[in-house]
C-alpha cells in the first residue's frame, strides 16, 4: 500500500529472472524426489498464540517454488515494507487513503489487547454488549413480538459486506445453531428475493436485521421498505416496529428517520469496511444464530490470528506465504484466477465470501499513489465445496489449459459423523487425492500401461494428467467458532499484503460507483420509449425491447 510499482522492486526483477531461468526445474515431482524433506520444510503449523487449541497445517509443498523462489518472493516482501503498513494499519493509520479512513476490523476483535489511538474504539465493548443483550433476549424468548409470542424467525437484510458474511458464518457454524430459531438473508433488489422469504414468515414472530453501513445502499433500503409495508399489513400500528426492526449501520439519522428507534440500532464506524464488517454489529445475526459466546469465540480465533500476522517474522507468517505464492501465480506464471474448495459442507459459501473479499479489495488497477500498474492485481475468486466441484469444474483445473491455482480445505474431524463417519473418511480421501492428482498427475507411459496395447493414440493423449499444477492444503481438527474466525482473519491478511506489494488501496471500492450512477439515471427513463436519451444504440435497444414487452 505503498503507493509504489510493483515492478520497480529490485526483489521483482529478480523473480522475473529466476521464472525465465528456472520454470523448467520447478517440476514437482522432481522437487519431492529430491528433497524427502520437502514437507517439513514447506508446511507450517499454526497455533494460535492465546489458545493452544486453535490450530490448522498449512501445506505449501506442493507449490512450484523452491527455497530462492521463496527467499525472493520474502525479499519482494520487506522492500515492499508490509510490515511497516502492517503496523500501520495495526495503529490506526488512515491506510485507507482514497477515503481518510483508518482499516481497523482487527480493533473489533482486539479485546483490549493492542493499542489502537481512533474514534469509537473505545465504543467497541458496548456494542458487544449490547448484541449480548439483545442476541440472549430474543434467544431465551424474553424479547416477543408485538402479539407477545416469541420471535422464531430471523431475517437479515443487506447486501455486499452486510450480507456475505453473516450467510457465509452461519452455514459454517451451523452445527452450533439454535435450531428452533430460522434465519433467512434478503439481499438482492430482484423482488422475487423478498418476496419468497416473506411467504416463510409470519409477522408476529418475525425480527428483520436491516444491515446497511451507510443506510443509503437502494437494494437493502428498498427490500427494507417492502418488509416494513408487508409487516405494517398485520400489525398496523407504527409503534410496533420497536419490536421487530433493528438496524446495524453507522448512519444514525438515516436510520431514525426510517423508524427505528435508537436504542435498536447497534452502531459501528467508518474505519469497518464493509467487506470486513462481520466482526462488527454486522455479526448480529451470526449471535443470534449461534449465540453471543460462539460469536466472541469467533472474535478471539480471529484475534489469534492477527498476533500472529502482527508478530510472527515474515518466513513464518502464514498469511505473508500465502500471499507470495499467490503473487508468485499472479504476476509471473500468469494465473488468472485462484480456486477455493472447501471439503465441508458448512464452507459452501467461503469461496463467495472471499470473492467479495479479495475482488472488491484487490480488484484496481492504479495504484495508490495514481499510476497505472504495468502487472495484474486481484485474481479471480472462484470456487465450490467439495466434493460437488470434482463432478463440474475440476476436469479443466485437471487437463484444462490455464494454470489454476488451489487451495484445499478440511477438518480432521466431522460434525456429522453419521455411518460411522464413513461419509466424512470418503470425502477426506478426496481432499487427500485432488491435490496428489493435480501435482503429480499420469504419465503417458503409465496411461499406456492401463489402457493396453489396443488403445488408440487419441485415448491415451486424452488420459494423460500433466500434473504440476499447484496447491495449498490447509487442514484443521474441527470446524469450531474460533478456527473459522482464524482461517478468515488468514485470508483478510492475505489480502492485505496483497494489496502492499501491488501498491493499490485494498480498502476503497470506488469499481462500483459507476454502475451505479448509471442505473439511477436508467431508472428515471424507464417510463415511455421517448424519455430514453443519451444512451449508444444498443442500451437504447435493450431498453426499447424491455419497454415493449413488459407488463407491470
Ligand atoms: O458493493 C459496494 C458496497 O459498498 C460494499 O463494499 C458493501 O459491502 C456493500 O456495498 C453494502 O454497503 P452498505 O453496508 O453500506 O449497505
Amino acid at each position: 500500500m505503498s503507493g509504489r510499482l510493483a515492478s520497480n522492486y529490485p526483489a521483482w526483477k529478480k523473480l522475473q529472472q529466476l521464472y525465465d531461468s528456472e520454470r523448467s526445474n520447478l517440476v514437482l515431482k522432481d522437487l519431492f524426489a529430491q528433497d524427502p524433506a520437502r514437507f517439513s520444510k514447506f508446511s507450517k503449523e499454526y497455533v494460535s498464540p492465546d489458545d493452544p487449541s486453535v490450530t490448522f497445517l498449512l501445506d505449501y509443498s506442493k507449490n512450484l517454488i523452491t527455497k530462492p523462489v521463496l527467499d525472493t518472493l520474502l525479499s519482494l516482501v520487506k522492500e515492499a515494507e508490509v510490515e511497516s503498513y502492517r503496523d500501520k494499519m495495526f495503529s490506526g493509520e488512515h491506510i485507507n487513503t482514497s477515503e481518510d479512513r483508518a482499516v481497523l476490523h482487527v480493533a473489533l476483535r482486539n479485546f483490549g489487547d493492542f493499542k489502537i489511538a481512533e474514534g469509537g474504539v473505545d465504543e467497541v465493548d458496548g456494542v458487544l454488549e449490547h448484541i449480548k443483550v439483545f442476541s440472549e433476549a430474543v434467544r431465551n424468548g424474553d424479547h416477543k413480538g408485538y402479539t407477545g409470542k416469541t420471535i422464531n424467525t430471523i431475517v437479515n437484510i443487506g447486501i455486499g459486506g452486510s450480507d456475505l458474511g453473516p450467510v457465509m458464518v452461519t452455514e459454517a457454524l451451523k452445527a452450533y445453531s439454535k435450531r428452533d430459531l430460522t434465519a433467512h438473508f434478503v439481499s438482492n433488489i430482484d423482488g422475487t428475493h423478498i418476496a419468497e422469504t416473506l411467504r416463510l414468515c409470519d409477522p408476529e414472530t418475525t425480527l428483520f436485521i436491516i444491515a446497511s453501513k451507510t443506510f443509503t445502499t437502494q437494494e437493502t433500503i428498498t427490500n427494507a421498505e417492502s418488509a416494513r409495508d408487508w409487516f405494517l399489513a398485520s400489525a398496523k400500528d407504527k409503534s410496533h416496529i420497536a419490536k421487530h426492526f433493528v438496524a446495524l449501520s453507522t448512519n444514525t439519522k438515516a436510520v431514525t428517520e426510517f423508524g427505528i428507534a435508537k436504542e435498536n440500532m447497534f452502531a459501528f464506524w467508518d474505519w469497518v469496511g464493509g467487506r470486513y464488517s462481520l466482526w462488527s454489529a454486522i455479526g448480529l445475526s451470526i449471535a443470534l444464530v449461534v449465540g453471543y459466546d460462539n460469536f466472541e469465540k469467533l472474535l478471539k480465533g480471529a484475534h489469534g490470528m492477527d498476533k500472529h500476522f502482527k508478530e510472527t517474522p515474515i518466513e513464518n507468517n502464514l498469511p505473508v506465504l500465502l500471499a507470495v505464492i499467490g503473487i508468485w501465480y499472479n504476476d509471473f506464471y500468469g494465473s488468472q484466477t485462484h480456486c477455493l474448495l472447501p471439503y465441508d459442507q458448512y464452507l459452501h459459501k467461503f469461496a463467495d465470501y472471499f470473492q467479495q473479499g479479495d475482488m472488491e479489495s484487490n480488484g484496481k488497477f492504479v495504484t495508490k499513489g495514481g499510476q497505472r500498474v504495468d502487472y495484474q492485481t486481484g485474481p479471480i475468486i472462484w470456487g465450490a465445496a467439495g466434493t460437488n466441484g470434482q463432478h463440474s469444474f475440476y476436469q479443466l483445473v485437471h487437463q484444462g489449459t490455464k494454470l489454476i491455482p488451489c487451495d484445499f480445505i478440511a477438518p480432521c474431524t466431522t460434525h456429522n459423523p453419521i455411518a460411522h463417519s464413513k461419509h466424512h473418511r470418503i470425502l477426506l480421501s478426496n481432499f487427500f487425492a485432488q491435490p496428489e492428482a493435480l501435482a503429480f498427475g499420469k504419465t503417458e507411459e503409465e496411461v499406456r500401461k492401463e489402457v493396453g496395447a489396443n488403445a488408440t493414440e487419441a485415448l491415451v493423449k486424452s488420459k494423460v494428467f500433466e500434473g504440476n499444477r499447484p496447491s495449498n492444503s490447509i487442514i484443521f481438527p474441527l470446524l469450531t467458532p474460533s478456527t473459522l474466525g482464524a482461517l478468515i482473519a488468514l485470508y483478510e491478511h492475505k489480502i492485505f499484503v496483497q494489496g502492499v506489494i501491488w501498491g493499490i488501496n485494498s480498502f476503497d471500492q470506488m469499481g462500483v460507483e459507476l454502475g451505479k450512477v448509471l442505473a439511477k439515471n436508467i431508472l428515471a427513463q424507464l417510463g415511455k420509449p421517448d424519455d430514453v436519451k443519451g444512451h449508444d444504440s444498443s442500451t437504447t435497444g435493450l431498453i426499447h425491447y424491455y419497454q415493449k414487452y413488459r407488463k407491470e
